[in-house]
């Protein structure tokens, strides 16, 4: 559950105290989320370290709210406003508290307006790596980190020099990338992002060096929270679980088998089969196929699905007529085994993707539509996984005995192969994905590349190519092929393979599907692009 604290009545005052004396301390940070889509990186990255975070709404916790609590520090996040157009609300006599406040992008935009700086914005939006240049070593923000660090920047605007500020490192198209003024810091990078190569330890030193934080909640109590939430809401009822045979799937099927401590009977598993990869059915049932405290159904879609795509186009019309079919063959599955829950793997990064999120007062941005979140069934939603980010939900597998091949292979979209297939969806063409899969997936193991790529995609674009095979002149298809690396599925880089791995590939595809004319690799991260297709 993603909760946002909106009020600070007696009752939530006593709940967070219940909070802080099972984790055995009274430290707790609070983060405002002003709308950025890496809000729960932020929060997520400081409670690696063990530390206890709560998300605040900027619209409605005030100044005297936060008296009440007294957190030992408050970070701001980012968000894709300006504090000159559409400023997110917050209340700025939190800044006058005297409580240590890390303002990231414009959360940093936001107190240095408040105390009289300039902003100012920018002609173009910079977006990318940047050499940090860290130029006081002795601050404490950046202690142990090189002088020069690479950090993602993403902004507008930019904090103008000023003699109010302390300014502690600077990039090349950034004067003010870090500074100071009394007990409020500020970056203009994004810390909480992977390119950022000491994100987390500076986020660490804010909350240890600055806010002084010593009190840390060990990561396997994270899983034995959760297993013991589930086995609360859940009581004797019985669970449906979406199953797609992915690590997230996987790991919530896991903790669903913890949370029923060996009991059989309860949980059901459904495997929707029709756009998924070659191996994926085969993968399911070897690891549920024979459990007795789970019992795995099967059931195949393929027709219902191409049925839906049909003249759908673009990838929300996909998305969207997928997730009917998802839905609607989910709810006959509740109603047979009348379940009265479901379980699904859906992640924050689903969520945020959608332009879900923490709610709150501040705009957020909508980068696509997924298709887990926001579907409704007539039974309540367990989503274990739904603060967790790909790296945290596998470790968190790893906790509770999931196996590695579960948790190792590599992501899968919910939406399947039809975010791989440029256009319309037929089935001529998933015969193709699935082959290009195939072949891709097997070169990756067989050049020992697989497990040094974060996920890999071969999608049937909309191109033909004119080739010759044979004597014939034909037209084949177009495969794009694609290989990142990322840590959440939040940003990621493109991986350079060898060329001869391309070339081989491209022979194998190139020979044995015959539909096939050509392939081209794309070498674009994410951001500005995304890692998959459509
Ligand atoms: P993008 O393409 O958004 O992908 O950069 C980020 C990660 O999410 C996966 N992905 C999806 N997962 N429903 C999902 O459950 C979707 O609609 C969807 N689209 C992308 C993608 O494979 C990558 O790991």
């Amino acid at each position: 559950m993603l909760q946002t604290l909106t009020k600070v009545t007696p009752e939530v005052l006593a709940a967070m105290e219940t909070v802080k004396h099972h984790r055995k301390t009274k430290e707790v940070f609070l983060e405002f989320s002003l709308g950025s889509q890496f809000d729960h990186l932020i929060k997520s990255g400081i409670e690696q370290t063990g530390r206890h975070v709560l998300m605040a709404d900027p619209a409605r916790i005030t100044a005297e709210d936060v008296k009440k609590i007294q957190p030992l520090g408050i970070i701001l996040s980012g968000g894709p406003a300006s504090v000159y157009q559409d400023p997110p609300p917050f209340d700025g006599r939190i800044f006058d508290l005297g409580i240590p406040v890390l303002g990231i992008c414009l959360g940093f935009q936001l107190w240095a307006q408040y105390i009289g700086v300039g902003v100012e914005s920018a002609q173009k939006r910079e977006f990318g790596i940047h050499t940090l240049k860290i130029l006081r070593p002795s601050s404490r923000l950046f202690a142990g980190i090189e002088r020069e660090t690479p950090v993602l920047e993403s902004h507008g605007d930019i904090v103008l020099p000023s003699p109010k500020l302390h300014v502690i490192a600077k990039t090349d198209n950034c004067p003010v990338a870090a500074a100071k003024h009394k007990h409020l810091w500020g970056v203009q990078f994004h810390p909480e992002t992977t390119p950022t190569k000491y994100g987390l330890e500076i986020l660490e030193n804010f909350c240890s060096k600055i806010c002084g934080a010593k009190i840390r909640y060990p990561a396997h109590d994270v899983a034995k929270e959760k297993i013991q939430v589930l086995r609360e809401r859940i009581g004797e009822r019985k669970v449906l679980l979406a199953l797609s045979g992915g690590s997230d799937s996987s790991t919530v099927a896991y903790l669903l088998k913890h949370a029923f401590e060996g009991r059989s009977g309860q949980l059901r598993a459904v495997y929707l089969k029709g756009i998924d990869r070659p191996d994926d059915e085969a993968h399911v049932f070897k690891y549920f196929g024979n459990q007795d405290w789970l019992e795995l159904k099967i059931v195949d879609a393929t027709r219902q699905f191409l049925r839906a795509l049909r003249g759908k186009r673009t990838g929300r019309q996909k998305r969207l007529a997928m997730r009917k079919v998802y839905k609607t063959l989910l709810e006959r599955e509740i109603r047979l085994w009348r379940a009265k829950l479901i379980a699904q793997g859906t992640l924050y990064t689903d969520i945020v993707e959608s332009g879900g999120g923490y709610r709150t007062g501040a705009r957020r941005a909508t980068i696509k539509i997924h298709h887990n979140p926001r579907l409704r069934f007539s039974v309540p939603k367990l989503e274990p996984l739904a603060d967790c980010f790909k790296d945290t939900a596998r470790a968190l597998g790893r906790e509770i005995g999931v196996p590695d091949e579960l948790l190792f292979r590599h992501p899968f979209p919910g939406p399947g192969l039809l975010v791989r297939i440029a256009g319309e969806v037929r089935r001529k063409k998933l015969t193709i994905a699935r082959e290009a899969d195939r072949i891709f997936i097997e070169e990756l193991r067989r050049w020992n590349l697989y497990h040094m790529t974060w996920q890999a995609g071969a999608v049937v674009t909309r191109d033909v190519v004119t080739c010759t095979k044979g004597d014939d002149a034909a037209l084949g298809w177009v495969i794009a092929l694609w290989a990142v690396n990322s840590k959440d599925g939040f940003t990621a880089t493109a991986v350079d393979l060898p060329y001869e791995f391309w070339q081989h590939v491209d022979r194998r595809m190139v020979n044995e599907i015959r539909e096939v004319g050509a392939t081209v690799t794309r070498n674009t991260n994410k951001p500005p692009g995304t890692i998959e297709w459509e």
